[in-house]
């Protein structure tokens, strides 16, 4: 990817050797009108990537795929944004199908291969009324990275296992594409499908495995996820519970 990368409409791409974070970027460039609906902000490097809980995002130069997609989902009300997050889930995980066996969504959004974690998203909403204006999704997938730090709990690129190295802008765009048949089936009112798919590849479904929440650990079975996006396990008891995020985790 360099200055002269670009992609398929509607996507425009917002390219930029090094920066903070893309999210920062692509605001940034949206608050002087220089992103609008479908810009794409990507780096080769981040100074200070965001990851979920407050955490940072550590990536090597070059090597991965670091973007941030602005979207306008006007027509979208507030407590549905949850269905963004399942599309962009839906559309990395397919795409990433192509190439392996083995991915899944580990809720709310962390796209998974076996037990590890190839790729994180935070995705940011802005509001008008109870509709949204703007959402900045903001995406990290581990493409041709082959050491991580040892602090990071379980991580894995594209390329530890598919063996090969892969080139970052054309995954790019076929993630877009996808993506962009996902955001015009929401756009259609076509929910239902969006949330079957999404709770089809629901890392975990229906296995007997180990949470915890606030109360301690616990073995429990996802049963599948509310419209509000919230998580429902169903205990040894039979009894269900239901999480927002952050509430409960999985046991590795
Ligand atoms: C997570 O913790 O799982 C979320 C990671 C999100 C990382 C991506 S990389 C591109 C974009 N810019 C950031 O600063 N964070 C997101």
């Amino acid at each position: 990817m360099d200055t002269h990368s670009n992609l398929q409409p509607p996507f425009t791409l917002a390219y930029i050797p090094e920066t903070s974070s893309t999210i920062s970027y692509l605001k940034s460039l949206h608050q002087t009108g220089n992103a609008h609906e479908y810009t794409v902000a990507a780096t080769d490097y981040q100074t200070a990537g965001r990851g979920q809980r407050g955490n940072t995002w550590e990536a090597e130069r070059g090597k991965n795929l670091l973007f941030s997609l602005l979207l306008e989902p006007a027509f979208l009300a507030a407590n549905k944004q949850f269905l963004l997050s399942q599309a962009v889930s839906l559309a990395i995980k397919e795409e990433l199908e192509h190439y392996a066996n083995g991915f899944s969504i580990k809720w709310p959004n962390d796209i998974y291969w076996r037990e590890k974690k190839i790729c994180g998203m935070l995705i940011e909403h802005d509001l008008q009324g109870n509709h949204l204006q703007l959402t900045s999704a903001g995406i990290g997938i581990n493409v041709n990275q082959i050491r991580f730090s040892p602090g990071l709990p379980n991580p894995v690129s594209l390329s530890q296992i598919t063996g090969k190295a892969h080139d970052r802008l054309p995954l790019l765009q076929a993630i877009l594409d996808r993506l962009l048949k996902y955001y015009r089936m929401l756009q259609g009112g076509d929910i239902a499908r969006i949330t079957g798919r999404y709770e089809e590849a629901l890392f975990r479904k229906g296995i007997m495995a180990p949470f915890a929440d606030g109360q301690g650990t616990f073995m429990g079975q996802i049963t599948g996820v509310r419209p509000n996006g919230m998580l429902a396990v169903k205990d040894s008891t039979g009894k269900e519970r239901l999480y927002a995020f952050k509430e409960v985790s999985y046991v590795l």
